[in-house]
C-alpha cells in the first residue's frame, strides 16, 4: 500500500496556538460551559440512558478541558483545505437505521439491554419503503445547508451499505432492505452540490471485546479488524468523500476516544483514509486531534469566538437522535439563535434530523427546515463565506460575522435589547447603517464606538441582522 504524505504549513505551531487558546481561555467561559452543559445534561436525564449521557458528556471534552486527541505530522489539514467547510456553515446530520424500528432512539439496543440475535431481528423488519435520497437533499438545500454527514453504522454494528467487512454479514445488502443506502445517499448529495459527509462508530455493541478489550482481546481484536475494512470501504468506494465524522472511538464506555487510541490507532487509520481521500475533513472522535472540534447537544452557546475551526451537533427533535415517538422539535426562534450564536463565534452547525423506518423525514421536521431555509434565503450573505467578529459576542444579546466591506451584527431578539445598540470601538470608517432588508438606521461613530438607533418596529421574532458597510 502506498501512503500519501501531505505536505502541510508546519501544523504543529498551528496545533500549538490552539492550545495555548485553551489555555487561555477565560475562567469564565469554563464556568459557562459547565454550567449550560449540566442543564442541559438534566434536560435530556429524563430520557437518556447513563452510558448514552456519557458519551455525550464526554464528546464536549475538547470544549471544557482543552483539545485532547493523539498528533500525527501531516494528518491534519492545512486551513487552506478546511476553508470550504469553515465557508459552509451549516450541514444535516442524518442518524437512521434499525433503530428508527423501535422509534424510542439510537441506543435502544444498548439501553433496553437487547442481546445481538434479538436486535439482529430488526434487519429482517427493515424494508424502507420511501427512502429516496434525493428527496433528503431537497430538504437539505431547501434548508440552507451546504453539506450533509449521513450515519453509516452506529454502535449498534448495522452497516447501512454493501459491506463485505460486516462481522455477521450485518448490513443492508444482505438483510431484507437489499440496499446500498449509502451508494444512493453520496450520489444525491453530489447531484444536489452537496459535500458529502459519513459518520462511522468503530465500537460496536455486538462485540463482547468491546466491553473488556483487555480481558477478551481476541474478540475485541475482530472488532477492531471490521471497523478497519469498513472504513477502508466507505473511504475507497463511493467517490470523493468530503468529511469523515466519527463517533464512539472509546473503550468500554469508559474514558476519553484519546484514552482508547492503544487500541484502535487512529494514526494508522487515518493515514489509510488519507491514502484514499486525501483532503477530506476529519473530526477528533477517532481519538486523533480533528481538524475541527465538535460540541455536542442543545445548551446555548455563549462566550467569546473560538479561534479555530469547531462545530455544533445538535438534534432537530431533542428526544434522541434517531426517529423517535416522543417528539420534542425545535423552535424556528430557537434554530436560528443557535446558528448565529455558533456562527458569531466561529463555529458551523450540525443539525440533525431522524427519519422513520420507510426513511421519511417526518413533514413536521420538513416544514420546520423550510422555515430556517427561508431565514437563510433573506439573511445568507450574513451567515454564508463569512468569519467570526469584529466584535466579541455579548451572550443572548448579539454577535457579528464579517466579509469584504461588510459587517453583519445579529441581533438575539430579547427585551435587554432598548432603543439603541452599543458596540464597542471600531478602527473602521462605517459608511452605511441598513438592516438586512435595506432599511436605513440611524448611527453615529466615534472614539468610543458606536451607537445604532433601533426601535422595537425594527426587530424580527428570533435574529435581527444589521448590515454595516465599511469605506474601508
Ligand atoms: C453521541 C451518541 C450518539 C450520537 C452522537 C452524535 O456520541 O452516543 O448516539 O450519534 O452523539 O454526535
Amino acid at each position: 500500500m502506498t501512503i500519501v504524505s501531505f505536505p502541510l504549513p508546519d501544523f504543529n505551531k498551528i496545533n500549538k496556538l490552539i492550545m495555548l487558546q485553551f489555555k487561555l481561555m477565560p475562567f469564565k467561559l469554563v464556568i459557562i460551559i459547565f454550567i449550560s452543559t449540566l442543564i442541559s445534561l438534566n434536560v435530556h436525564a429524563q430520557q437518556m440512558g447513563k452510558d448514552e449521557l456519557k458519551s455525550m458528556e464526554k464528546s464536549n471534552s475538547a470544549f471544557k478541558g482543552g483539545i485532547r486527541g493523539v498528533t500525527g505530522p501531516g494528518l491534519n489539514l492545512s486551513p487552506e483545505k478546511m476553508q470550504w467547510w469553515e465557508d459552509a456553515k451549516f450541514g444535516m446530520f442524518i442518524h437512521w437505521g434499525l433503530y428508527a424500528i423501535p422509534a424510542t432512539g439510537e441506543w435502544t439496543m444498548f439501553n433496553k439491554k437487547m442481546s445481538p440475535d434479538e436486535y439482529a431481528k430488526l434487519a429482517d423488519q427493515f424494508k424502507p419503503r420511501y427512502f429516496n435520497a434525493n428527496r433528503w437533499a431537497a430538504i437539505a438545500k431547501a434548508a440552507g445547508m451546504k453539506y450533509m454527514v449521513m450515519v453509516a453504522r452506529h454502535h449498534d454494528g448495522f452497516a447501512m451499505w454493501n459491506s463485505p467487512s460486516s462481522y455477521h454479514h450485518f448490513n443492508s445488502m444482505e438483510t431484507a432492505a437489499h440496499t446500498d443506502f449509502v451508494a444512493q445517499y453520496t450520489a444525491a448529495c453530489r447531484k444536489a452540490g452537496l459535500r458529502v459527509g459519513i459518520y462511522y462508530s468503530p465500537m460496536d455493541w455486538r462485540f463482547p471485546g468491546y466491553f473488556d478489550p483487555k480481558g477478551q482481546a481476541e474478540n475485541a481484536a475482530l472488532m477492531k479488524q471490521q471497523a478497519y475494512g469498513q472504513v477502508a470501504e466507505l473511504m475507497k468506494n463511493y467517490g470523493k468523500i468530503d468529511i469523515l465524522w466519527y463517533d464512539g472511538g472509546w473503550l468500554s464506555h469508559k474514558g476519553t476516544d484519546e484514552d482508547a487510541a492503544w487500541f484502535w490507532e487512529p494514526l494508522k487509520l487515518n493515514t489509510i483514509v488519507r491514502n484514499y481521500q486525501p483532503n477530506i475533513v476529519i473530526n477528533p472522535r477517532s481519538g486523533m486531534f480533528g481538524d475541527f472540534q465538535v460540541n455536542e447537544g442543545d445548551a446555548e452557546v455563549k462566550g467569546p469566538i473560538l479561534e479555530f475551526p469547531w462545530e455544533k451537533c445538535l438534534n432537530l427533535n431533542g428526544a434522541s437522535w434517531g426517529y423517535n415517538k416522543t417528539q420534542h422539535l425545535m423552535s424556528l426562534a430557537g434554530i436560528l439563535q443557535m446558528l448565529v450564536n455558533v456562527v458569531d463565534r466561529g463555529g458551523n452547525m450540525l443539525l440533525n434530523v431522524g427519519p422513520d423506518p420507510d426513511g421519511v423525514i417526518p413533514q413536521t421536521h420538513v416544514a420546520r427546515l423550510k422555515e430556517v431555509g427561508s431565514w437563510l434565503d433573506k439573511n445568507g450573505e450574513s451567515i454564508y463565506g463569512t468569519r467570526a467578529g469584529p466584535f466579541q459576542p455579548v451572550d443572548s444579546l448579539y454577535g457579528s460575522t464579517h466579509k469584504g466591506n461588510k459587517v453583519y451584527i445579529h441581533l438575539i431578539n430579547s427585551n435587554k435589547v432598548t432603543n439603541e445598540l452599543h458596540l464597542p470601538k471600531f478602527d473602521r470608517q462605517i459608511q452605511s447603517c441598513r438592516l438586512i432588508n435595506g432599511q436605513d438606521l440611524p448611527f453615529s461613530q466615534d472614539r468610543n464606538g458606536i451607537n445604532i438607533g433601533i426601535q422595537k418596529t425594527h426587530l424580527e421574532p428570533a435574529v435581527t441582522t444589521i448590515v454595516l458597510t465599511c469605506t474601508n
